[in-house]
């Protein structure tokens, strides 16, 4: 086996234990055509929180796990997760993008559902160790990326609403292509919403994603992509779309809507405005309002829209539906584009990344016996 590194940093993980596959699966994957979310690599990794500590830090084939019936993350949802994503830069050298961010991003969640938090060094030190092991499932084309999905779930047994003492954090990766590899439309949600002040919007729980499930569904039969949600008060102020934050580029200002609590705090969207001021946009986190959207759109000071997130990375969007009217917008895109040259370049290291948000991954020792 060909392993470019084996990460293990003794000093955080002194119990790490791999268990080997006797060979791996990437020679059968069609790089060239990889369905998002469905292939997974050769192995992951696991850790357990015994109420006390974590514990028990492990490598192993990916496998199936036993589930007891009284799980309560399966009951009362107590469930987090990330996604981030793994390229490999021109010289062939396997990069994270800012991993300390989804590291703070777990434990923000984690805070929020009563779950307990992952130390960073843990969490930073695992995803270099699997990706490590794992780096010849980074796919090689633009675009295309080892996708990589941290996990922690509730993990005592009984029914009855109460914070679960026991917990599993696990990290998974898949090979993926481009998430949507053309412009996408978006219906504007006014009768469901995703989440309201005070709740959950924030975290990267899995009831989020579940309360947005039939709305979406609604959405697709009538021939959009995703819903691009309104606030729970007002029905009025845009939110945030599926899994991207959402960005207004006007005339004179590029707006995105504030981070207060319903929405989640892109790690995208954050690392798009500061490139964007960089260049010398004015960038306005503020509340924006369809109505604002649309009669600036009537005005012609609509220049694009477009969506941020780790497995898009940035979405062209077309056409937005709101009350049933359709609107076809712009189709420049030069801003979009250029914040995809960009952000894209750091990832595959074809433009310098002056920032160090790109981080290659540890090579500590020589590949294990
Ligand atoms: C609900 C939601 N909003 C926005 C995003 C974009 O966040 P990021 O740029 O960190 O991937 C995601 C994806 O993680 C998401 O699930």
């Amino acid at each position: 086996m060909n392993f470019l590194n084996f990460a293990v940093n003794p000093k955080i993980m002194k119990d790490l234990k791999i268990n080997l596959a006797p060979e791996s699966r990437v020679s059968k994957v069609d790089f060239h055509n990889l369905p998002f979310g469905k292939i997974i690599s050769d192995y992951m990794f696991e850790i357990d929180f015994d109420g006390t500590q974590w514990i028990n830090p492990r490598i192993t084939p990916v496998q199936k796990m036993a589930i007891h019936p009284m799980n309560m993350a399966l009951h009362y949802g107590q469930s987090i997760f990330e996604g981030m994503k793994a390229s490999r830069s021109k010289d062939g050298t396997p990069l994270l993008f800012r991993p300390e961010l989804h590291a703070e991003r777990l434990n923000a969640s984690a805070r929020r559902m009563c779950m307990p938090e992952l130390p960073h060094d843990i969490f930073l030190e695992a995803i270099h160790t699997l990706v490590g092991i794992e780096h010849e499932w980074i796919p090689k084309m633009e675009g295309s990326a080892l996708y990589i999905r941290p996990l922690m779930f509730a993990t005592d047994e009984m029914v009855g609403v109460k914070t679960s003492d026991a917990y599993k954090f696990l990290i998974i990766s898949l090979p993926v292509g481009p998430y949507y590899p053309k412009p996408i439309k978006l219906l504007v949600e006014n009768d469901y919403i995703r989440a309201a002040p005070g709740g959950v919007g924030e975290a990267k729980t899995a009831g989020n994603y579940a309360a947005a499930m039939y709305p979406s569904r609604l959405a697709r039969e009538k021939g959009y992509d995703q819903v691009l949600w309104l606030d729970a008060i007002h029905s009025k102020y845009l939110q945030e779309v599926g899994t991207m934050n959402i960005f207004i580029v006007f005339k004179d200002e590029i707006v995105t809507p504030a981070t207060t609590g319903t929405i989640l705090k892109g790690i995208t969207r954050a690392s798009a405005i500061e490139i964007l001021r960089d260049n010398g946009h004015t960038v306005n986190e503020r509340e924006i309002s369809i109505d604002e959207v649309l009669s600036r759109y009537e005005a012609d000071e609509l220049v694009e829209v477009f969506g941020t997130g780790t497995a898009a990375l940035i979405a062209n969007v077309e056409e937005i539906c709101y009350d049933d009217r359709v609107y076809q917008l712009p189709d420049d895109w030069d801003l979009s584009s250029s914040i995809r040259h960009e952000i894209n370049g750091m990832r595959y290291g074809t433009v310098e990344d002056k920032r160090g948000w790109t981080v290659p991954i540890n090579v500590h020792s020589e590949m294990p016996a």
